[in-house]
Formats: C-alpha cells, sequence, structure tokens
C-alpha cells in the first residue's frame, strides 16, 4: 500500500478504509446518474433560493404576501427534501439495473485520495451536507412558525377572509390565531394541523368540486361555532384573569333616526359586570354563570337553549326549562357548560348589524351627521345586495352621489368632501362585513353579547325559563343593567358626568 494522509494500513484504521471502499466507491459510482444527479441540481437551487432569501429577510426587506411565505416556507423545502429524496432514489434504481444486466463491477472505481481534485470532490460533499442539515433544520423551523403566524391562517386562504378581517380591527389583532385556536400542547397542535390540511384540500379542490359533486367541498359560510377549533375558557384566561372583571361598566350608544337631520339619541348603561371580588363573592355577569351554568341547544348557532341547570353552592341542581319543552329532562342536542365564548362567540371576529355599524360610523364623525338623510340613505345603500366587495366599492359611492345631486344639489356643493368621505367609510363598512364570495352577510354570525339585535342573553333570560315552581331566569332589567338613559337626545347623566 502507498502513503501518503488517507492510506493507513488495514489493520490501523480499518473503519476509514472500509468506509472508504465499501460506501464512497459505490456511491460515486451509483450515484453517477440522471435521477440522483437532478435531485442534487434540485436541492442546491431550492436551498441557494431559500437562503438567499432568508439573508434579505435578515436585511429587513421582507414582504408579508402569503403567497411568498407558502412559497418559501412550504414549496422550497418541500423540493429542497424531494431533491434529496431522489438521490438514493436514483442510486437504488441504477443499481438493479445494473444488477438485472449483470454490469455491476466486482471492484469499483478507485477512490484516490492523492487526487487533489477527488479530494476537494469529497470536501465539497461534506460541506454541502453540513449546509443541508442546517438549511433543512432552519427550514422546519421557519416553516413551522410561518404555519401558525396570522397571515398564514388567515390570509393564505381566503376562505378565512371574513374572520381576518374583522381580527384585524379588533382588539385582539397582536394574538395570533393559534393563540386562541390551538392552545397549549402538542396534541391540540396536530389536531389543528391535521383540520387545516383537510381544510387546504378541501379549498383546493373547490373549484374542481363545483363542477364534479363527488369531493368533499369546504362550506361557505364557515360554520360558526367551530366544533374542533373551540376557543376554551382556560385559553381566555392565560390573558384576562376573572379575579380582576370586579365593577361596573358605563356603555353609551347612539342611535341616529331617519329623517332629513339624522336627529341623534342615546342609550346610558351602566352594566353590573361583576367578577369575584376580593372577598371571593361572585357577583355581575361574570360572577354568576362561569362553572355552574349547564344548558343544551338543540340549534347549530346554539340560539335556541329550551334546558338551563344551575348548580347550586350546597350541590343541588335546579333546572330551568322554556315553557315549550314538557317537563325538566334535558332534549336532545349540544350539552354545555357555559364559558366566556358562550357569550363572547364574536370574540375577535365581531361583525356588526348594519344599523350598529352605521351608527358607531356616524357617532366618531367618520359619515358626517351633518350630511341630509345620510342615515336612511347609508343603511340603504349598506343593506343593498352587490355580486362582491369590488361591486360595492363601485356602486356605493356612485349612488350616494347620484341620491345628492338629483335631491340635494346644494350638498355637493357645499360638502363635496364630507360626502366623499361618507362612501369611503360606507364602502369600508361594507367590506368589514359583508363577503358575498364566503355568503357571510349582515346577521349571519348572530353576536350573544346583549339582547337588541340578536336574542342574546335572551336565549335564557327571557322571562319564560321556569322551575317547576315557577322561579324564571331573571329578565328584570336592573339585574343586568342601570339603565340611565334610553334613547333620549343629549342624556342629562352624560353632562353630569362630564362625557359631553
Ligand atoms: C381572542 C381569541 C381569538 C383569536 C385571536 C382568533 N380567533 Fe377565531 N374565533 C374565536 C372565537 C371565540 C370563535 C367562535 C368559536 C365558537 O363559537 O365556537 C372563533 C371562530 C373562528 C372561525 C369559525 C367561523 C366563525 O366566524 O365563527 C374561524 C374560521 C376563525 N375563528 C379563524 C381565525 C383566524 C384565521 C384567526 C387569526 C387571523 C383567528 N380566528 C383568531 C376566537 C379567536
Ligand atoms: C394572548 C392574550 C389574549 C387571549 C388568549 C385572549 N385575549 Fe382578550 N384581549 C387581549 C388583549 C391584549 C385585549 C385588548 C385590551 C385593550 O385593548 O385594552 C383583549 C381584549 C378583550 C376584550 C375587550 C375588547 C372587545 O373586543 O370587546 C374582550 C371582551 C376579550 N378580550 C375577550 C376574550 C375572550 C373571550 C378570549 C378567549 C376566547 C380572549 N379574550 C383571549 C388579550 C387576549
Ligand atoms: C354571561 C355572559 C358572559 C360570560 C359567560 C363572560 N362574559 Fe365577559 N363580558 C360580558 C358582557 C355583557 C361584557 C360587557 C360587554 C360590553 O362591553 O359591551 C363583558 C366584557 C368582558 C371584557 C371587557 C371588559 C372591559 O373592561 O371592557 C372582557 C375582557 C371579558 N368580558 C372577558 C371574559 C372572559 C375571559 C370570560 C370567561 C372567563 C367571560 N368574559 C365570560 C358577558 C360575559
Ligand atoms: C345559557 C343560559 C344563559 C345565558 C345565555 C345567559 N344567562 Fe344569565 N343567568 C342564567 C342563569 C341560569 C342564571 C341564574 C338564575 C338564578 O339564579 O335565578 C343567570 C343569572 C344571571 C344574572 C344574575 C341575576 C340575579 O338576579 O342575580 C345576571 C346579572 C345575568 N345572568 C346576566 C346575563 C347576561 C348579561 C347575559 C348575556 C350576555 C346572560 N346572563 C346570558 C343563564 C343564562
Ligand atoms: C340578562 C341581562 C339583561 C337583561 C335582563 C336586560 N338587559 Fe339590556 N343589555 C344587556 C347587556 C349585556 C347589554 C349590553 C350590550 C352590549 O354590550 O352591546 C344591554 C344593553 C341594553 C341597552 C343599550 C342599547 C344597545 O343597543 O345595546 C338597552 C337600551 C337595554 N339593554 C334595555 C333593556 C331593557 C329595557 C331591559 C328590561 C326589559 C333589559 N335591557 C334587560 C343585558 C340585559
Amino acid at each position: 500500500m502507498c502513503g501518503g494522509p488517507f492510506h493507513f494500513s488495514g489493520g490501523q484504521v480499518p473503519l476509514l478504509l472500509r468506509f472508504r471502499e465499501h460506501w464512497v466507491r459505490p456511491a460515486l459510482f451509483f450515484g453517477n446518474n440522471p435521477i440522483s444527479l437532478a435531485g442534487g441540481a434540485v436541492t442546491t437551487a431550492s436551498g441557494v433560493t431559500m437562503i438567499g432569501y432568508w439573508l434579505i429577510e435578515l436585511l429587513g426587506r421582507s414582504n408579508d404576501n402569503p403567497y411568498l411565505g407558502i412559497i418559501f416556507f412550504l414549496i422550497l423545502p418541500a423540493l429542497f427534501l424531494l431533491g434529496l429524496a431522489l438521490i438514493p432514489v436514483g442510486v437504488f434504481l441504477r443499481r438493479k439495473a445494473l444488477q438485472k444486466a449483470g454490469q455491476i463491477p466486482a471492484e469499483f472505481p478507485k477512490v484516490d485520495f492523492n487526487d487533489r481534485v477527488f479530494r476537494h470532490g469529497v470536501d465539497i460533499v461534506m460541506v454541502a451536507t453540513i449546509v443541508n442539515l442546517m438549511v433543512v433544520s432552519v427550514a422546519t423551523y421557519r416553516g413551522a412558525a410561518y404555519m401558525d403566524s396570522p397571515q398564514f391562517c388567515g390570509q393564505s386562504c381566503h376562505v378565512m377572509n371574513p374572520e381576518y378581517t374583522a381580527y384585524r380591527i379588533s382588539a385582539h389583532s397582536h394574538v395570533a390565531c393559534t393563540e386562541c385556536h390551538i392552545g397549549s400542547g402538542v396534541e391540540s397542535y396536530f389536531a389543528a394541523k391535521v383540520n387545516g390540511t383537510k381544510q387546504l384540500i378541501e379549498v383546493s379542490t373547490h373549484s374542481f368540486a363545483s363542477m364534479a359533486k363527488f369531493v368533499p367541498d369546504y362550506p361557505t359560510p364557515i360554520p360558526s361555532p367551530v366544533r374542533n377549533l373551540r376557543p376554551a375558557r382556560e385559553i381566555c384566561e392565560a390573558c384576562h384573569t376573572p379575579a380582576k372583571f370586579v365593577g361596573e361598566k358605563l356603555l353609551v350608544k347612539s342611535n341616529f333616526a331617519d329623517d332629513e337631520q339624522n336627529t341623534q339619541t342615546q342609550d346610558v348603561v351602566v352594566l353590573h359586570l361583576g367578577g369575584q371580588d376580593s372577598l371571593s363573592h361572585l357577583t355581575g355577569i361574570h360572577g354568576v354563570h362561569l362553572g355552574h351554568i349547564e344548558y343544551v341547544a338543540t340549534d347549530e348557532t346554539r340560539t335556541s337553549i329550551p334546558w338551563v341547570q344551575r348548580r347550586n353552592a350546597d350541590g343541588s341542581e335546579t333546572v330551568f326549562a322554556a315553557s315549550s319543552l314538557k317537563g325538566a329532562n334535558p332534549p336532545a342536542g349540544e350539552r354545555r357548560v357555559m364559558d366566556c365564548i358562550d357569550c363572547h362567540n364574536r370574540a375577535s371576529h365581531t361583525f356588526m348589524t348594519a344599523e350598529d355599524a352605521l351608527n358607531r360610523a356616524m357617532a366618531d364623525g367618520s359619515i358626517s351627521p351633518t350630511l341630509p338623510w345620510v342615515h336612511k340613505e347609508g343603511l340603504a345603500l349598506l343593506k343593498a345586495d352587490y355580486s362582491s366587495q369590488a361591486d360595492a366599492a363601485v356602486k356605493i359611492p356612485a349612488q350616494l352621489e347620484a341620491f345628492y345631486r338629483s335631491g340635494n344639489p346644494q350638498v355637493l356643493a357645499t360638502k363635496a368632501d364630507l360626502v366623499k368621505h361618507a362612501s369611503q367609510k360606507l364602502v369600508a363598512l361594507y367590506s368589514e362585513n359583508v363577503f358575498p364570495d364566503m355568503k357571510v352577510t349582515w346577521g349571519t354570525h348572530p353576536n350573544h353579547i346583549g339582547h337588541m339585535s340578536y336574542p342574546g342573553c335572551f336565549r335564557c333570560h327571557d322571562g319564560d325559563h321556569s322551575t317547576k315552581d315557577g322561579t324564571v331566569i331573571t329578565q328584570d332589567c336592573t339585574a343586568c343593567h342601570n339603565l340611565l338613559a334610553v334613547d333620549e337626545s343629549k342624556p342629562k347623566v352624560l353632562a353630569d358626568l362630564g362625557i359631553q
């Protein structure tokens, strides 16, 4: 045997030698085939592209377009791995083909570490392997993080557009979707990913499914409540502490009338929110429901609740049944212990009613109440049928302008700016709440807080749920709030409080 740095006598370093004889030589021999070479090329190309993107990101030039995310965090890493997988596949196929033809050489072409070119080749392979391992681990990490980001959950999938839009303008716009919908624990993580993948498949097959009716299609609108991604009480309580709920909450709401002056009236309400006080007494809206009230809902949206049961301090149970229900036995349906989302079912995805949306915009001045008839006309424009959000964005401004041009041309002459602002705001309100392609429109997702637009609290507090001895779940207005003013113009109480 000849000398040199890589040449030892067999007895000294048999491992290295055996590695060279049994692995390096055959690998080089079999690896020299089109499939393995193509695999190497795919891996190198996608790896270099990803590294380039990461460098651009490090320089702060990134762009949160969700489709770029899909390419860089999901598709390229997949190509990268595919390329890596092709290399052994090519080796295997070539070996099989040669074996069949009886062409496997008894001895593979010599691997000579004295050959500088060959030695550098081996160095490159080793460095490439280390780089590949690094790329795979960074890509896996980035891909997982990306799949948890609101961009991925809400934006890359147009099906979630209504929920994502509402989320972006909610108090929770900085809370990741996964904080509420997945929570902690490996089990819930995988449950969510499996469900997400099913939805991805449903969405990708949607166009096909509409032609051929046998592929599972995604539902429009996305059904609510979400059975397998339901936020639970612990999830909200990771950030909101019930012990801090204690107190009253002042609520001021403005309503505008359908007359020329858009006459404004206000409701001033003090809600007995309560909670757990320093003596651990449970009081008020937050105090009395959590943990000890159970119900059965007989419809999908949990609006119809004919059976309610309270667990009392002494461990006994009291059943309140709707008069439609004969007897106190629970009917068939979904049985639940009341938690946060039985009232806050639209937390972070609040879709307003057209009336509420418009009243709010007029109260904050973004639609000026000084424009004659703007409440009546605005409401009609918001509630009209449009084929898409883009359609609404064209028609609403055109029709508002036409309305003033034909009826009150002097408004356009003196308040053109206010009219323009009003149109823009109406279009914004429409596109925050109505999504024709997802069949989400005014009222699709009822909000269970309150009782004015939807049954809400009155699902149970309707004066019709009673025990055998005739005690009803209260509908007394003062149990939930003090009504300081209802539909008053310029309520005195607001002036007294120094609010207006
Ligand atoms: C603060 C908590 C919270 C956050 C953050 C949150 N959601 Fe939700 N989401 C909810 C609640 C509560 C429901 C209603 C669940 C129920 O009634 O069972 C819901 C329902 C949904 C639904 C079902 C359809 C519907 O409108 O009810 C979808 C889809 C959804 N969320 C997607 C998202 C996406 C996408 C994000 C991130 C962009 C997100 N959510 C962030 C709390 C949250
Ligand atoms: C990761 C933390 C986090 C989680 C989880 C969370 N919230 Fe919040 N929540 C916040 C923050 C932050 C605010 C904004 C506070 C502010 O703006 O003053 C907020 C505000 C709110 C508000 C008042 C504003 C509004 O939208 O009416 C409600 C109600 C609320 N959260 C309910 C919930 C419910 C119900 C859940 C569980 C489904 C939940 N939150 C989960 C952090 C969280
Ligand atoms: C029985 C119905 C009900 C239940 C159950 C309920 N809430 Fe509320 N919550 C309300 C009402 C009503 C308000 C006041 C609504 C408003 O501000 O318009 C409120 C307000 C809040 C606010 C805002 C407080 C503020 O100062 O503005 C937070 C945060 C909140 N709830 C969190 C929770 C969490 C977390 C849970 C579960 C542990 C929960 N709620 C359970 C009815 C409920
Ligand atoms: C699933 C049924 C259900 C829903 C929905 C519900 N409640 Fe209740 N609520 C009850 C029951 C049951 C009681 C206990 C009745 C009793 O003790 O006589 C109760 C008690 C109360 C009390 C205490 C009443 C008293 O006299 O001390 C308040 C306040 C209250 N609820 C407010 C609300 C508000 C506000 C909402 C809506 C945001 C709401 N509830 C939604 C079932 C419900
Ligand atoms: C079970 C609790 C409960 C009872 C009983 C109740 N309310 Fe309310 N009410 C609420 C809640 C919660 C809100 C706040 C809704 C919100 O946050 O938007 C509210 C809001 C209001 C408002 C403000 C306007 C609005 O659009 O929200 C008025 C007015 C009102 N209630 C009138 C009444 C009257 C009148 C009665 C008696 C017949 C009554 N309520 C009984 C829970 C109750």
